[in-house]
């Protein structure tokens, strides 16, 4: 608990700076986007974003130089130093970074935002910004094209506000459900979210705003997020961790990468060779720069050589160090060029020197409109006995409505990814917290609320609101009801996990008071990952809608009474119970005395627990899925379950072997409703392999009218079939039998076949 509360109070001390220096660029900001008009040769649209950027950097002095790869953010906004001696810092929009352009150069500002799932810290300028669905939501999609929307939304609306960088787009694995920042990414599969942050990045990036990855690598846990040593070896993280980066990076082309707070195998990751220069640079071709994660460069010329490009914010390292290291060749000229080629190359190659932002006022109604179709096909169905969902109106008088505030909102997720509640948090703080501990910890509802949207579907029955905190109220209302629709969450945020996968605050107990008073229960999840759910088998219908974002009670309300058929699919397992789990225990940091006194900023000195502390990947590559088949453990609800209002068949498996392989097979629509159901396709590799458990390795989202079919033919990447050979520093297709399973889920696939692979 100590340590919790110490990494809450760190946070607490950095994100008051933000708020605090947020208040005061507000004030001060004018016009921050007029830049000279850039003339120059690189200003030929013709040339290369590479060439553009040689023929800028030919230009530049050596401060000049050093000036684009460190930058303020909150320290610097709040005037305790400007870095570099650049421009003044007034022109920062204010939220997360700010590195000064050149003018001379028509070099543009960088302005970064957090902007995970929307664009964070709106409010400060009143302006509004979307509330998207979590990325975990986003992920359960399965949907490229609907992640395609997702990024672009984003980019769209921090272009609309001026900035011209994204702090977004995290995919690290589930590997530990605990994760107070499972919510912000795409679970636990490599492939599901590369694929995903792949198009969501590109879609963003067209917007003309650089888009980010993040956190590079294996920044799994919250708890001790700046000093575990993660130990895995390298065929594990190339397969699994890395490879959702890789995918990630190939599919978008993304501008910058940031690398996180923990180290890998003895290195911190921003100084980390074998990660930045070996596989992100060389082995996944990343032309990008890589980015620090706040407050994580530790080093000059180490993290310099390893591949670290930009250090935010501050410049302790990455600022007059810098420069130092250069002139006295430590770092060798090249090697700097190389860092500043890959900043002008990456804002070469989104437009921002051709096509600055222009400001304008961002359109609500277009992000109403996405963000409700994300929720509605992110919301996954977990149970629905006896098809008790979807209700019918007109044969219902009664629901009782209970527990987590569903009368007014539904929750968000926490930490540096909180979008601004628009109108303010629908559930008042208690008094006292500052705004920081506004944003990191306590949570945050959107006004969007389930009573109001399931009154409009119903309107001539009496539904009644209980809030949940008086059990035997709760029953009471519920057993007087046609229907109960039980409200249940588990807030998440940065800075801190949840301590364990049992609900809090009592609500397994109101939950089991509310099925044992009628029979007709229906649970709704508003989560950030998976939950532990003791109640499972006495209820009716369990719907996860995760954070389910500004529309969320309307996109729940189509899906309850039927409007739209549930397509959502799990991107990442539920487990009965925590001993399932390849950690059945949280890994802490060691207790300990406080051991050093730190200056985050000068003025500003806490007290941190620095221990370092190993944790050991021992399930290696199995993450998520791939345990539990390997480890004979069944899941509550498994990786790509989810339910829908009509049934599927799976029929005609035909495998194409070859240097092209494929999956050919049909899927049938068997029911009354129009639906789709993500067909999902997974390989065990031959015994050689070494990797006995399925992976998955395509899919394919098939739209279908009642009794309608159709054959889908899914195309295999011989790199999603092929393993990382460690000895050979290298992919390989391993030759022999590949089994292929297709089918409705991880543990629902009909269809079986054999590839053979020569
Ligand atoms: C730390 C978080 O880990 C990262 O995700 C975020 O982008 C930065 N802070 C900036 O707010």
């Amino acid at each position: 608990m100590k340590l919790r509360i110490r990494t809450i109070r760190t946070q607490t001390i950095r994100l008051a700076l933000v708020l605090l220096t947020i208040g005061m660029v507000t004030a001060r900001a004018q016009f921050p986007f007029q830049q000279q008009k850039p003339k120059g040769q690189w200003m030929d649209k013709t040339l290369s974003p590479d060439q553009r950027a040689d023929l800028v950097i030919a230009q530049m002095t050596l401060d000049e130089k050093v000036s684009l790869l460190h930058g303020g953010g909150w320290a610097e906004l709040f005037g305790l130093f400007t870095p570099g001696g650049n421009a003044p810092a007034t022109k920062s929009l204010g939220n997360a970074g700010y590195i000064p352009g050149i003018p001379r150069l028509g070099i543009p500002d960088l302005q970064m935002a957090d902007a995970a799932v929307g664009v964070t810290h709106g409010s400060v300028f009143g302006r509004y910004c979307t509330a998207l669905p979590s990325g975990v939501s986003e992920a359960s999609t399965w949907d490229l094209a609907l992640a395609r929307e997702y990024g672009a939304l984003i980019g769209r609306e921090l272009r609309d506000q001026g900035y011209t960088m994204s702090l977004g787009g995290g995919i690290d694995l589930t590997r530990e459900p605990r994760n107070g920042r499972i919510f912000e990414y795409k679970g636990e599969d490599p492939i599901l979210a590369g694929k995903m942050v792949g198009a969501e990045m590109r879609a963003l990036q067209e917007q003309g705003v650089v888009g980010d990855l993040k956190h590079y690598a294996m920044n799994d846990q919250e708890n001790g997020r700046n000093y575990v040593n993660i130990k895995i070896d390298r065929r594990a993280m190339r397969e699994s961790d890395l490879l959702a980066f890789e995918i990630g990076v190939k599919d978008s082309g993304v501008g910058a990468v940031m690398c996180s707070y923990n180290l890998v195998n003895g290195d911190y990751a921003c100084e980390n060779d074998y990660l930045l220069n070996t596989a992100l640079k060389k082995d996944f071709g990343f032309q990008g720069f890589v980015i620090s994660d706040w407050g994580a460069t530790h080093s000059v010329a180490k993290a310099a050589l390893a591949g670290l490009d930009m250090e935010m914010p501050g410049n302790d390292h990455f600022g007059e160090p810098l420069k130092k290291a250069v002139e006295s060749g430590e770092v060798p000229a090249s090697r700097l060029n190389d860092m500043v080629h890959r900043i002008l190359r990456s804002e070469f190659a989104v437009g921002l020197f051709d096509n600055p932002p222009d400001r304008k006022s961002v359109d609500p109604m277009a992000g109403f409109e996405v963000a409700q179709r994300v929720a509605e096909q992110g919301t996954v169905l977990l149970k629905n006995a006896d098809a008790q969902l979807p209700l019918d109106a007109s044969r219902i008088r009664s629901i009782a409505v209970i527990g987590s505030h569903a009368d007014v909102g539904v929750l968000s997720g926490g930490g540096s990814a909180q979008v601004d509640a628009a109108g303010g948090n629908a559930v008042p703080p208690r008094a006292g917290l500052s705004p920081m501990e506004q944003v990191f910890g306590n949570p945050v509802w959107h006004h969007s609320s389930p009573l109001k949207a399931i009154r409009a579907k119903a309107p001539n029955a009496k539904v009644e609101f209980n809030e949940g905190t008086d059990t035997a109220a709760a029953a009471s209302l519920a057993h007087a009801s046609d229907i109960a629709i039980v409200f249940v969450s588990q807030h998440a945020s940065e800075g801190l996990d949840v301590p364990s996968l049992a609900l809090p605050q009592n609500q397994d107990a109101l939950v089991s008071a509310v099925a044992a008073a009628n029979p007709h229960t229906i649970v709704v999840l508003e989560t950030g990952g998976p939950v532990t759910m003791p109640w499972v088998d006495h209820v009716g219908a369990v719907l996860e809608s995760w954070y389910p974002g500004i529309r969320g009670a309307q996109a729940l309300a189509n899906i309850l009474f039927g409007e739209v058929n549930p397509s959502g699919k799990l991107p990442l397992t539920f487990p009965k119970s925590e001993a399932d789990l390849p950690r059945p225990e949280l890994a802490h940091q060691p207790a300990g005395r406080p051991e050093d006194m730190k200056t985050l900023f000068p003025g500003v000195p806490y007290k941190e627990n620095t221990r370092q502390f190993d944790l050991a990947y021992d399930e290696g590559l199995k993450v998520g899925y791939k345990w539990y088949d390997a480890e004979g453990k069944g899941p509550l609800f498994a990786f790509g379950h989810g339910r829908s209002y009509t049934t599927y068949a799976y029929s005609d498996l035909k495998l194409t072997p070859g240097q092209s392989p494929a999956v050919t097979f049909t899927v049938k629509n068997t029911g009354a409703r129009a639906g789709a159901d993500t067909a999902q396709v997974y390989a065990t590799l031959p015994t050689a392999a070494g990797e006995p458990f399925q992976r998955l390795v395509a899919w394919e989202k098939v739209q279908l009218g009642p009794g309608e079919s159709k054959t889908v033919t899914a195309k295999l990447d011989p790199h999603y079939l092929s393993i990382f050979h460690d000895d050979h520093d290298a992919w390989e297709l391993v030759p022999g039998d590949y089994q292929v399973q297709v089918g409705g889920s991880s543990r629902d696939t009909p269809l079986h076949g054999t590839l053979s692979i020569k």
